[in-house]
């Protein structure tokens, strides 16, 4: 019998671990609230979509019934999903969940949401201290880090073999929020310069492939841990651009508008913060480390495939993706205005 695995919100950034583990052998299922967002190539990999809604307490019960060998929920964003995703933990052979690297706190209370951000004296490691939690709502910029933090003391509490992942940013096919989309559209508009604001920044990026690996180690050894998950190549934003850019096949000359006065969004590219994840207690498990690269040609090339040409000429994602066409047009006021001075 192959060992069974259940992705609760499966095909957003897990879609690659539920490939990952197909591969290897295990029977998959996946869960969603939209069949059609399944890649149609999952039939190949007999990979099965159930629609079911994480937040149906009794549908999800049901659907993991008297267990699996493995059960992956990216969807627990409270202490009350936390407190479901424990007790069926109980009944699995190992439970994965996708927290964030938004729960840690700097030695003055700061974290990623603060007005002020954290700073770090070097890569940051599981046993950094985390946010408290006093009842905040978890769609909040204050919310979103304390509610994981606490979701992560019940599942340590309550929970039995639960392996919690701390990703950064994530990249990839399949995700929600992709991130690279900005750099695709440029390239796409047959841009040749691009604003970039803060490039000197490092912050830690985790691919897709990144996240399928550590929920396959973990799966692996079921046991009670905490894994930071980032990609071994951490490098300052404007490298990730430019690597990004080539990926794409662009050409385009990076122009640094630090110090201007042009709206703080132009420019601004997705890796925003000083932040380096410690990865050594991944590696330490077996996780071969992945980098940038892994997810960032996987997610342009997933983008082109869906990118279609608007009538005003502008490039569009479908609508459940849509982050919009960047203003392109501030953005060579912007230009313009530093390049003349
Ligand atoms: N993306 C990042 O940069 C990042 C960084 C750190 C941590 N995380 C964590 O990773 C997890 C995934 O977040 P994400 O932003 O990357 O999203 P995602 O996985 O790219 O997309 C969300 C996935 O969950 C499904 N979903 C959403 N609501 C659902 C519900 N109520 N019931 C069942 N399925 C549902 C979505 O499909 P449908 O919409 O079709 O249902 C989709 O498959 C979260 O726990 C998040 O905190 C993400």
């Amino acid at each position: 019998m192959p060992d069974t695995a259940l992705l609760l919100g499966g095909t957003g950034s897990l879609q690659r671990t539920a490939e990952l583990l197909a591969t290897h052998g295990w029977q998959v299922t996946v869960t969603g609230r939209d069949a059609t967002a399944a890649p149609q190539d999952w039939a190949s990999y007999g990979i099965r979509m159930v629609v079911a809604d994480r937040t149906d307490e009794q549908a999800t019960a049901t659907l993991v019934g008297g267990g699996f060998d493995l059960l992956v929920d990216g969807q627990c964003y409270t202490p009350e999903r936390a407190r479901e995703l424990a007790r069926w933990s109980r009944g699995c052979g190992s439970t994965v969940v996708l927290s964030a690297k938004a729960v840690y706190v700097d030695g003055l209370g700061r974290h990623l949401n603060s007005p002020h951000k954290p700073v770090w004296d070097g890569p940051v490691g599981e046993d950094r201290p985390t946010m408290g939690y006093a009842g905040e709502a978890y769609r909040s910029a204050e919310g979103y880090g304390a509610n994981k933090a606490e979701a992560e003391r019940v599942l340590r509490a309550e929970g039995e073999r639960v392996s919690v992942l701390r990703p950064s940013k994530i990249h990839g096919a399949g995700t929600r929020q992709p991130r690279l989309w900005g750099v695709l559209a440029r390239v796409l508009a047959g841009r040749t310069r691009m604003a970039v604001r803060r490039g000197d920044l490092v912050e830690s990026t985790t691919s897709t492939e990144a996240v399928a690996r550590a929920v396959l180690a973990c799966a692996q050894s079921p046991a009670a841990r905490v894994l930071n998950v980032a990609d071994g190549d951490p490098r300052p934003a404007r490298d990730l651009l430019a690597e990004t850019i080539a990926l794409a096949g662009g050409t385009v000359e990076l122009v640094d508008v630090d110090g201007c006065e042009c709206p703080e969004e132009v420019g601004r590219l997705p890796w925003t913060l000083d932040m380096v994840l410690d990865t050594s207690a991944a590696r330490a498990l077996g996780v071969t480390p992945t980098v940038f690269a892994d997810g960032a040609a996987a997610e342009l090339e997933w983008l082109r495939s869906l990118a279609r040409r608007a009538p005003d000429g502008t490039w569009r994602l479908p609508e459940r993706l849509d982050v919009g066409w960047p203003d392109l047009a501030a953005e060579d006021a912007c230009l313009d205005l530093v390049t003349e001075t």
